[in-house]
């Protein structure tokens, strides 16, 4: 495994995924009754921007530090700059423009409340290590250094009847959009109400359409989320993602909706550049 997330951390991919993940979490804890949370790829937890890997691969300045300059974001994104920000100060710096970037865990823990649990797994035993250290003496949260996917399996379906899956794995394995489809199906069949929000990169369109094929007949209902920097897709580099969420909160489309528009013309690199949300299975 060759991944280092410390390279990606706060690019558009990760905003689009984050401002998602974060108002799942609104959602699903606007209830009375008790969440699990399940990061099957969790990353090391929290990324420094001015390391190494931030600094080599500038990433993040054309992903979350356009979005704290510019006007006038939708609510989603409001309450993700507050987050993020609100990460960024637990370390004292301060300032206009971030040192830290807040990865997927830790967006989650703040929102947790008393008897929600959450599971992390992280395969790589260097990111995992970090990711405990992250969270050492923190109780609410478990870290398994161990494969997400296995975890989806054993895991599920939790206790709660209330689940939130997020599946955010690397794509550097060619088969990683099968192995995904699978694990989803086998998650679905044993837990069919979870919640489940599956990144994916949009460079193989054929490996997309598949893959979204595959979640129009697993799934009762699935939006697919889609942020595209630059139109046609280029064949280097990351100019577009997406985000399929399976079983979405009521509002989830309409509050998504508005961020992405505003996510797309913040972020574009020229004047094609889109977001866009449709329904892949239960559209209303
Ligand atoms: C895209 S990053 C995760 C980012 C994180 N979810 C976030 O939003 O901050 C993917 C992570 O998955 C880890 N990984 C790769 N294969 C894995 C597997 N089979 N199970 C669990 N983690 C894995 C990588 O080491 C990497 O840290």
């Amino acid at each position: 495994m060759n991944y280092r997330h410390g390279f990606h951390a706060g690019n558009f991919a990760d905003v689009l995924k984050h401002v998602a993940l974060l108002e799942l979490m609104r959602l699903l804890t606007a209830k009375d009754r008790k969440l699990f949370v399940l990061d099957t790829h969790a990353g090391r937890g929290g990324y420094d921007l001015g390391g190494e890997q931030a600094v080599r691969s500038g990433e993040w300045r054309d992903g979350i530090a356009r979005v704290l300059t510019a006007d006038a974001p939708p609510p989603a994104v409001q309450r993700y700059i507050k987050a993020v920000r609100g990460y960024d100060r637990k370390f004292g710096i301060g300032g206009e423009m971030l040192a830290h970037y807040p990865g997927s865990p830790r967006l989650i823990r703040p929102l947790l409340r008393a008897g929600d649990r959450c599971i992390l797994c992280e395969a790589h035993a260097g990111e995992a290590a970090l990711l405990r250290r992250e969270f050492a003496g923190d109780k609410a949260v478990e870290i398994r250094a161990s494969d997400g996917y296995a975890a989806l399996k054993a895991l599920l379906p939790s206790p709660e009847r209330r689940g939130l899956i997020l599946i955010d794995p690397p794509f550097e394995r060619s088969d990683e959009f099968p192995r995904a489809a699978h694990a989803l199906a086998g998650a679905l069949r044993r837990f069919a109400t979870g919640v489940y929000a599956l990144w994916y990169p949009l460079k193989d369109e054929a490996a997309v359409a598949l893959l979204r094929a595959a979640i129009a007949d697993m799934a009762s209902r699935a939006l697919d989320l889609e942020l595209s920097l630059v139109r046609p897709i280029p064949a280097e580099g990351l100019h577009a993602c997406g985000l399929i969420v399976i079983n979405p909160p009521w509002t989830f489309d309409e509050s998504l909706r508005a961020a992405l528009a505003w996510l797309a013309r913040t972020l574009r690199r020229d004047s094609s550049g889109q977001g866009s949300l449709r329904w892949l299975a239960g559209a209303p």
